[in-house]
């Protein structure tokens, strides 16, 4: 489901090993939530969602740290793109995880499909160019 395609590179390296993580995380929601065993999973979810919520805080801060650092001037819908991602989470936070494990985790696979998609495709990609032309590969 989250399988890492060269189109979804950037050309930054270490930004494309962070958004890796972010598949990894998918991956490992993905994992959980077809294992169709019975038992009981909202420890491990809850672990999941925890990686991912201190991945994104590091990941956001990061890269917006890294822009501003080299000069490319953020739109704002960028970073409250973000800023929505992290409320997404702690939105998660405030749920009762344990009474709806599948359909909160199915909800956050969804979300993280989109993420893919819609940021790092399109929004993240606007600034790879300009890196690189300021020699960060
Ligand atoms: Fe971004
Ligand atoms: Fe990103």
């Amino acid at each position: 489901m989250f399988e890492w395609k060269d189109s979804y590179s950037c050309k930054v390296r270490q930004i494309d090993e962070q958004h890796k993580q972010l598949f990894k995380l998918g991956e490992d929601l993905n994992k959980i939530i077809s294992n169709r065993d019975g038992e009981d999973h909202y420890d491990e979810i809850m672990n999941v969602l925890k990686e991912l919520k201190d991945y994104t805080i590091y990941h956001f801060n990061f890269e917006e740290a890294l822009l501003q650092k080299n000069g490319y001037v953020l739109p704002p819908m960028h970073k409250e793109e973000h800023r929505a991602f992290i409320e997404k989470i702690m939105e998660l936070e405030t749920e009762d995880v344990d009474s709806k494990q599948r359909k909160v985790t199915m909800d956050i696979l969804i979300f993280i499909a989109n993420w893919i998609e819609k940021h790092i495709v399109k929004v993240d990609m606007q600034y790879s160019q300009f890196l690189n032309e300021k020699g960060i590969y």
